[in-house]
């Protein structure tokens, strides 16, 4: 048991990676306060896990929702030793076509949140005697997508946000950022619609990595394991592509 009552919150909770990251915590024992918008999801994800568990819904880009987390995890467990942060929107549409709003949205939901989210952690993080964040990215933080400028800055900019907040919050608490590459969930099917030829973008996506698959939301939650547990307890400011090879190609 790699998390045996450890305490994390992991947003994006309801779908895809997030969903098996926690599944994958809960059953290596850890407590977990889950985040999203779909309770219906989150009901039957509850009904799956191990371990003792409590779902919030709210938008991620809402700071006082960061902080209702944080509280929530220390009212039910006393305690908070990680984070997990995933939850990520898309934004489609050339900078031309891009309405000011949904620009604003994109960074809001994929970077500023995981700013508001640290910013009410953190202080538990360092007193927990464990403390460790995993943060979500993209290989479009370093690969263009077309059609996809405020998610590939979004992305960008965890990358950076995550080795900055590794420096000033270490030694006490780790963090390490994860760059999936293409993963079969509702989330690339949706960016599909980006690409010359949405019919066969993913199926595309995944002949293009070096296995020739798609990645599955528990290959994610694998190295998300491994960086949040204490298996990794040298490793923090590192950046991590999860890729089936695709970067290796250039
Ligand atoms: N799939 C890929 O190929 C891929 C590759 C690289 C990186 N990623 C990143 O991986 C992360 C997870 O994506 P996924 O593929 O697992 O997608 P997914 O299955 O669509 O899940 C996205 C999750 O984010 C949550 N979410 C979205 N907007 C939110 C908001 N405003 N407030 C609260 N929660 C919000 C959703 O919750 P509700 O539905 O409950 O609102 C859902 O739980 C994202 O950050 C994505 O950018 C995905």
């Amino acid at each position: 048991m790699k998390l045996q009552n450890r305490t994390f919150i992991v947003t994006g909770a309801t779908s895809g990676m997030g969903r098996a990251i926690a599944l994958e915590f809960s059953k290596e024992g850890a407590k977990l306060i889950l985040s999203g918008r779909n309770e219906e999801a989150a009901e039957k994800l509850l009904k799956l896990l191990k371990t003792e568990a409590y779902f919030l819904a709210g938008d991620v880009s809402d700071p006082a929702y960061n902080q209702r987390l944080v509280e929530l995890a220390l009212d039910k467990f006393g305690k908070l030793d990680g984070l997990v942060t995933n939850a990520g929107m898309l934004g489609l549409g050339s900078i031309t076509e891009l309405e000011i709003e949904k620009w604003t949205k994109t960074l809001d939901v994929n970077l500023t949140s995981v700013f508001y989210l640290l910013k009410s952690a953190l202080p538990y993080l360092e007193n927990s005697n464990y403390g460790s964040v995993v943060i979500n990215s993209s290989i479009a933080a370093f690969k263009s997508f077309p059609n996809h400028p405020s998610y590939c800055a979004s992305k960008a900019g965890l990358v950076a946000l995550s080795k900055q907040a590794a420096v000033d919050y270490a030694p006490k608490v780790r963090i390490n950022c994860i760059c999936p590459g293409p993963v079969d969930t509702p989330f690339i099917h949706a960016s599909a619609a980006a690409f010359p030829d949405p019919a066969t973008a993913v199926e595309n996506a995944g002949k293009n990595t070096l296995v020739q698959r798609l990645g599955e939301p528990e290959d994610i939650a694998k190295l998300a394991l491994f960086l949040a547990s204490e298996d990794a307890s040298w490793i923090t400011g590192g950046v991590y592509t999860i890729d089936g090879g695709i970067m290796a190609k250039g």
